[in-house]
Order: structure tokens, then sequence, then C-alpha cells
């Protein structure tokens, strides 16, 4: 019986983004060298967004975003970006790396997507 302020239960068939995200994606070790392991070639992604008409008018939103490779490269050609991942570790490096940057047209959000 639930109490008040309990969540219901999820139904059986949504999708449970965590379990299914990458045990590696949750993984401090793992996420501690993800940036030096892996280019997402963000420059050219952002180029490519450019030429698709990307201003600084523009809301970009980053799902999956991890380590924020995108986020970080886009956040000075657009508005606002939204960074949403359902790891808190690679969250929480991405917020390490949103401080040192300076970058302040940033949110993060951690959800399933
Ligand atoms: C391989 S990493 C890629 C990260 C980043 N987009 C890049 O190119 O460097 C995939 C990311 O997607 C996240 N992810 C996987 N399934 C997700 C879901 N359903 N909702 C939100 N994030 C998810 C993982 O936690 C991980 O950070």
């Amino acid at each position: 019986m639930r109490g008040p302020g309990d969540q219901p239960a999820a139904p059986g068939w949504l999708l449970d983004e965590l379990t299914t995200a990458g045990r590696e994606n949750l993984d401090p070790a793992h996420v501690a060298r993800y940036d030096e392991k892996e280019d997402a070639d963000a420059a050219a992604e952002v180029e490519l967004l450019v030429r698709l008409g990307l201003d600084r008018r523009s809301r970009v939103v980053d799902l999956g975003s991890g380590t924020g490779q995108l986020t970080l490269a886009v956040a000075p050609r657009c508005g606002r970006v939204v960074a949403v991942d359902v790891s808190r570790v690679m969250l929480e490096r991405l917020r390490t790396k949103v401080a040192a940057s300076g970058l302040q047209n940033i949110d993060i959000v951690e959800a399933g997507s």
C-alpha cells in the first residue's frame, strides 16, 4: 500500500533508461577517461548546425549529452543549451567542465529521454 508522497510504480512497458544507458556510462573510472578516449567531433557537428541555421537565438537540447563535448562546443554559438543525460556520473563531469568554461547559458538536467 502506498503512503502519501510515494511515487506510483512505473508501468512495466516503460523503458528504464538508467538500466539501458550502458553500464560503462555509470562507471566513474570510465567517465573520468571518456574525453581522452572518445572524440565526438563536436566542432564538425556545430558547423553542420550553423549551416542548418543555428544562431544566437537558437536553443539546443543535447539528449544523451554525456560529458558535454557538443554542449560546450555549441554553447558559444547559440542562445541556450539544455544538456540531458540519465547518468549522474557523466553530468558531474559536465558540471565541472561548465564551471571551468565560464559559460553561463547551459542548463543540465538529469533525466532519461
Ligand atoms: C556514448 S555516450 C555519448 C555522449 C555524447 N553525446 C558524446 O557524443 O560524447 C551516450 C550517453 O547517452 C546517455 N544515455 C543513454 N541512454 C539515455 C537515455 N535514455 N536518456 C538520457 N541519456 C541516455 C548515457 O548516459 C551516455 O552519457
